[in-house]
C-alpha cells in the first residue's frame, strides 16, 4: 500500500478511531489491524506522530503528579483514552493512594478496556469509567458515579488532555468548558493540551498538515488544530500556573522518568511501553512544537 492510497470510509464503525490510533502510537499495540495500517501510513507522512503522542502523555503524567502533590485527591479525566502505562489513577496513587478517579470517553473500546483494567486491579471501588461525550457535560457532571466518587466540597483535578482538538467550534467547546468551570469547586485544577501548528518550522508544518488531512480523511474523530491564543481561551476564569501555556515537553520537565511506578498491581497484558522522556528520532525534535499544554487553578 503506498502513501496515498489508504482507503477512506471503507471500514464504517470499524474504521480507525482517535483512541485506538493514539494507543497504537504510544504502545505499539494495535487493537484492530486497521489501526496499525493507518498509524503506519500516517507515520510515513508525518513521522513525528509517535513522539508527539509521547510528549503529550508525559505532560499528562506530570500534571497529575503536580495536582496530587498539591493535595488533589479526586480526578475527572475526560477523553481518557485506552489505558496504557501510567494511567491517571496509577500516577495519582503513586503520590496519594487514596486518590479517586472517574474516567470518561465516548470510545467503547476505551471504556471497556479501562473497565477491565480497573476490575483486574480491584480498583472499581475508587475509580470508574463512563461512556459519555464531552460535548454533553451535564450528563457527565450529573452522573451518579461522579457523585459517588467526587465530593463537591473538595478540589477536583479535571483533565481534558489532547481532546479539545476533536471538538470543532461549531460544537461550542468554550461553552462546554464554561459549564465544567462553573461546576468545579474553588481550588480545583485543570490540565489541558491541544494540537497546534503555531511556530512549527516549514518542513514540519508541511508534514503535519499532510498528516492531519490524511487523518481526517480516514478517522471519524476529525482533528482541528488551534492557535495558542485560541487554546488559551479554554483557561478563561482560571489562574494559569507557571510556566503558563507552553509546548507540552516544556511544561515543568523533569529529568526523572515520567512514568511513575504503579501503586497498584500492574495487570496489563500488553508489554509496557517506554514512556520515559521521549527519545526523539530527530535531535532537533521538531515534534515538540506540535502540542500546547497548561495547568490552571480555579480561584
Ligand atoms: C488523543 S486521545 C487522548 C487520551 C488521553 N487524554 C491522553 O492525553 O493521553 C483522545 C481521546 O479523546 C476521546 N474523545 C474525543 N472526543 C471526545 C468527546 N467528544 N467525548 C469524549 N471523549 C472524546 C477519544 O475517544 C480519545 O480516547
Amino acid at each position: 500500500m503506498g502513501d496515498r492510497d489508504f482507503p477512506a470510509g471503507e471500514f464504517g464503525a470499524n474504521g480507525p478511531s482517535a483512541a485506538r490510533i493514539y494507543h497504537y502510537l504510544l504502545s505499539g499495540e494495535p487493537i484492530l489491524e486497521v489501526d496499525r495500517l493507518h498509524a503506519e501510513h500516517l507515520t510515513r507522512i508525518a513521522p513525528h506522530g509517535g513522539v508527539l503522542a509521547q510528549h503529550n502523555r508525559n505532560f499528562l503524567q506530570r500534571a497529575v503528579t503536580y495536582m496530587a502533590e498539591r493535595g488533589v485527591r479526586q480526578f475527572l479525566d475526560i477523553g481518557s483514552g485506552l489505558p496504557t502505562a501510567g494511567n491517571t489513577h496509577e500516577v495519582a496513587r503513586a503520590v496519594a493512594p487514596d486518590s479517586r478517579v472517574v474516567y470518561v470517553d465516548y470510545d467503547l473500546e476505551a471504556v471497556h478496556r479501562s473497565h477491565d483494567l480497573l476490575a483486574a486491579q480491584g480498583a472499581l471501588g475508587s475509580a470508574t469509567v463512563l461512556e459519555a461525550d464531552l460535548r454533553d457535560p451535564k450528563y457527565i457532571l450529573d452522573h451518579p458515579d461522579v457523585a459517588r466518587l467526587i465530593s463537591h466540597d473538595l478540589p477536583v483535578g479535571l483533565l481534558v488532555v489532547a481532546v479539545w482538538h476533536f471538538v470543532p467550534d461549531s460544537d461550542r467547546p468554550l461553552e462546554v468548558m464554561a459549564t465544567l468551570r462553573e461546576w468545579l469547586p474553588p481550588g480545583s485544577c485543570v490540565a489541558m493540551s491541544h494540537l497546534s501548528l503555531d511556530d512549527v518550522d516549514p518542513d514540519f508544518r508541511a508534514r503535519a498538515v499532510a498528516g492531519m488531512a490524511e487523518y481526517n480523511r480516514v478517522v471519524t474523530d476529525q482533528a482541528t488544530p488551534r492557535t495558542r491564543a485560541a487554546f488559551t481561551e479554554f483557561f478563561d476564569g482560571f489562574a494559569l500556573v507557571e510556566p503558563g501555556v507552553v509546548y507540552a515537553p516544556d511544561w515543568r520537565p523533569t529529568t526523572a522518568p515520567d512514568l511513575r511506578p504503579a501503586a497498584v498491581p500492574d495487570l496489563r497484558p500488553a508489554a509496557a511501553p517506554d514512556l520515559r522522556p521521549a527519545a526523539a528520532p530527530d535531535p532537533a525534535d521538531v515534534a515538540r512544537q506540535g502540542i500546547f499544554a497548561g495547568v490552571a487553578i480555579k480561584p
